[in-house]
């Protein structure tokens, strides 16, 4: 018997973002990281794979372990880089792409070594969180010890607002990639998700490493759900839940832990299978909205650890029927936006007890 509070997983919208995505002029490195944004990271890996995508991303070594053991050949890029000599040197070993960003990892390249992956260098050209000065990038390789990476190597960084596509900073940091890159000639990466919808490394004059997360999951960088329609790009979560009571609420009693809400009229009440310890928001006490039989209602009274008060005192329902919590139509953006939070922590927040369904699977489809 399975819980029927469930996270949904549709792999035929995975597939149909990857390809809107894929606009032939970048080659796309797909973000799998923190369990591919709670989608579930060995299922959607493998899907991905299936359809083509050449090169996954994650933070830690820890996750590129778990592919590699799950029998993911493909190479891995580490965005947070490695944390030991002994993680560099297993990364080279295993086909995983380190991403450099500190004094301390140059020091575990062995002078005249060639690798047989390309060692990635990340510049800060105005993020600040990790990276290289132009300074130090030169620096490191005016060292002629170091000549052979420079046939092996790719440049990255990272956009601190690409979100906002009229934000000029993102010029200001392509500028000052583009000033050190001359130097190299080498290949590149510059977008994330926001970076690469909005087109913003286009002028770079050369293809680019595009590292997509939230767009394959087809969720907007920006929580504004709108972006998405610009690539047709669809949510492939849907986080459902059973109601599993209903009651009559009068007139001024209240609702749930400290009694936040009081029924202004009397009020129908169901009771939700779903609460903060699956991972949806507690912030959602008294703001959230939920889908039931595709009307929406409020959330009324404090979340809770295991279940939500619902008013369905308008809306046709009984027990047993499943509430859609976000998913294509009450999108995870709208939700996140009346936290004040973003889609990124909802979804990637999905707790492990929620079990993850996939639909749609791609060896399904190609039977057809
Ligand atoms: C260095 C780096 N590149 C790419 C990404 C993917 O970002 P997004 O999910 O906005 O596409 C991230 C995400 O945090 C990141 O840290």
């Amino acid at each position: 018997m399975q819980r029927k509070t469930v996270a949904e997983i549709d792999l035929a919208a995975l597939r149909h973002n990857v390809q809107c995505l894929d606009d032939g002029k970048s080659t796309l490195i797909a973000v799998v990281k923190a369990n591919a944004y709670g989608h579930g990271m060995l299922r959607i890996a493998e899907e991905l794979v299936q359809c083509g995508v050449k090169i996954l991303a994650v933070a830690f070594i820890d996750e590129a372990h778990t592919l590699r053991n799950s029998g993911i050949t493909q190479p891995i890029l580490v965005l947070e880089g490695p944390l030991a000599r002994a993680e560099f040197d297993w990364m080279v070993m295993h086909n995983c792409w380190p991403m450099l960003h500190s004094q301390e990892q140059l020091d575990w390249i062995s002078p005249h070594r060639v690798f047989d992956v390309p060692l990635w260098f990340k510049v800060d050209t105005g993020m600040h969180r990790l990276g290289f000065s132009a300074d130090e990038i030169m620096t490191f390789f005016a060292q002629p010890q170091y000549a052979k990476i420079k046939e092996n190597m790719v440049l990255a960084t990272h956009f601190a607002c690409a979100d906002n596509p009229e934000d000029p900073f993102s010029q200001q940091q392509i500028d000052a990639f583009r000033e050190l890159h001359q130097n190299f000639g080498c290949p590149i990466s510059i977008s994330n998700s926001a970076g690469h919808i909005h087109e913003l490394a286009s002028g770079f004059g050369q293809s680019d490493y595009a590292r997509v997360g939230i767009t394959l999951y087809g969720c907007a960088p920006n929580n504004q759900a709108e972006v998405l329609s610009t690539r047709d790009l669809h949510p492939v979560m849907t986080l459902k839940a059973p109601i599993i009571a209903m009651r009559e609420v009068a007139h001024s009693e209240g609702v749930g832990y400290g009694q936040t809400w009081t029924a202004t009229r009397d009020s129908t009440i169901a009771t939700v299978a779903i609460g903060y310890a699956d991972g949806y928001p507690r912030h959602a006490s008294n703001c959230g909205r939920v889908l039931v039989n595709g009307i929406t209602c409020p959330i009324v009274g404090r979340v809770s650890m295991d279940m939500i008060t619902i008013d369905v005192t308008d809306v046709p329902c009984n027990i047993g029927d499943q509430v859609v919590l976000w998913g294509e139509s009450n999108r995870v953006e709208h939700i996140a936006n009346a936290m004040g939070t973003i889609n990124y922590e909802c979804v990637t927040r999905v707790s492990e007890r929620v079990p993850r369904n996939y639909l749609n699977p791609y060896c399904i489809d190609k039977k057809k």
